[in-house]
């Protein structure tokens, strides 16, 4: 996309049934070509599951809980964002990887089935975020509110129809937890929990830790929780997206590091919108036996 494209909530095109915003789309045979190292990492989430938090905590852990060397830059600059490709100020995610020797932390919200085939044959390692149905749309909606490219929300009962069809930016929910679920251990992809990680920050991140086959000090381990809580990251320039201006995220309508809590779904839906929602989901995730848990 060149430069001088104005910034405007992108409409959606669909690749292979998902739906994409259309920058993702036109770029398409590039991001599928794109081949990792095997030295590469991978995060993978639906959008708003915990991606920016797990992305601090994986830098940290392969810095050595360095605070200093962690703010050398804006999370999306650390860790490009493998298929974003809209105007800057916003980094592209191809462009930023061309100059970026590997081992790379890549982020992605592309479900399984569209991830670029490489990350799968050169076996890269891969980790997994998933977030409770209900808290992620939450998330969702009030992110789709103040980021100004992605499309209209509309309003609130209107947004959960939408969540529950599908048609909202990179798909379905339901599937999107579900391919990676049913992948994990074939792909030997680590598989975490955001609610989890909000119970016991501690034993998530020595999870990863371990994943990444690293050894750190009960010390380093200890830094790496406190300046990865909701409080330090909502505060720290390089991860709360304050570098990306107003007509992009106007976080004077909700903020980028909104809440961090696990069960503000409860503030969103109504008795209706509540059982209309379960028996949904009760559909939709028969054949799934992912331990999601809506309060802690
Ligand atoms: P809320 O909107 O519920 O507050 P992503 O990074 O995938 O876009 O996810 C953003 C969500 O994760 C937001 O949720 C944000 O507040 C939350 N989040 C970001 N950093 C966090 C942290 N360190 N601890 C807990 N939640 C965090």
């Amino acid at each position: 996309m060149a430069a001088g494209d104005a910034i405007h909530r992108f409409p959606l095109i669909k690749i292979q049934g998902v739906p994409l915003m259309c920058h993702i789309a036109h770029n398409w045979d590039s991001i599928w070509a794109f081949r990792p190292d095997p030295s590469d990492l991978l995060i993978a989430t639906y959008p708003k599951a915990g991606t920016t938090w797990t992305q601090e905590i994986v830098d940290l852990l392969l810095n050595n809980g360095d605070a200093e060397v962690a703010r050398r830059a804006p999370t999306s600059v650390r860790i490009p964002f493998l298929e974003i490709h809209s105007p800057p100020p916003i980094p592209s995610g191809l462009s930023l990887l061309k100059n970026m020797d590997p081992p790379r932390v890549i982020k992605t919200h592309l479900p399984f089935q569209l991830v670029p085939e490489g990350f799968w044959k050169n076996k890269c390692k891969a980790i997994y975020v998933a977030r409770n149905a209900k808290d992620n749309l939450v998330s969702y909606y009030h992110f789709d509110r103040m980021n100004l490219t992605q499309p209209e929300p509309g309003p609130w009962d209107g947004y959960i129809h939408k969540f529950m069809n599908g048609e909202l930016a990179w798909g379905s929910w339901y599937d999107h937890v579900k391919g990676y679920w049913e992948e994990r251990e074939k792909r030997n992809i680590l598989y975490l929990f955001y609610e989890d990680m909000k119970e016991n920050p501690q034993r998530e991140v020595e999870r990863i830790m371990c994943y990444l086959d690293l050894s750190l000090s009960d010390d380093v381990i200890s830094r790496i929780v406190e300046l990865t809580s909701f409080e330090t990251m909502k505060e720290n320039p390089m991860t709360n997206y304050s570098f990306i201006p107003k007509p992009v995220f106007d976080q004077s309508i909700s903020s980028f590091m909104r809440k961090g809590v696990v069960g503000d779904w409860t503030n969103h839906f109504s008795p209706a919108q509540k059982q209309l929602f379960d028996d949904d989901y009760k559909r939709q995730m028969k054949d799934a036996d992912i331990p999601f848990r809506t309060d802690i």
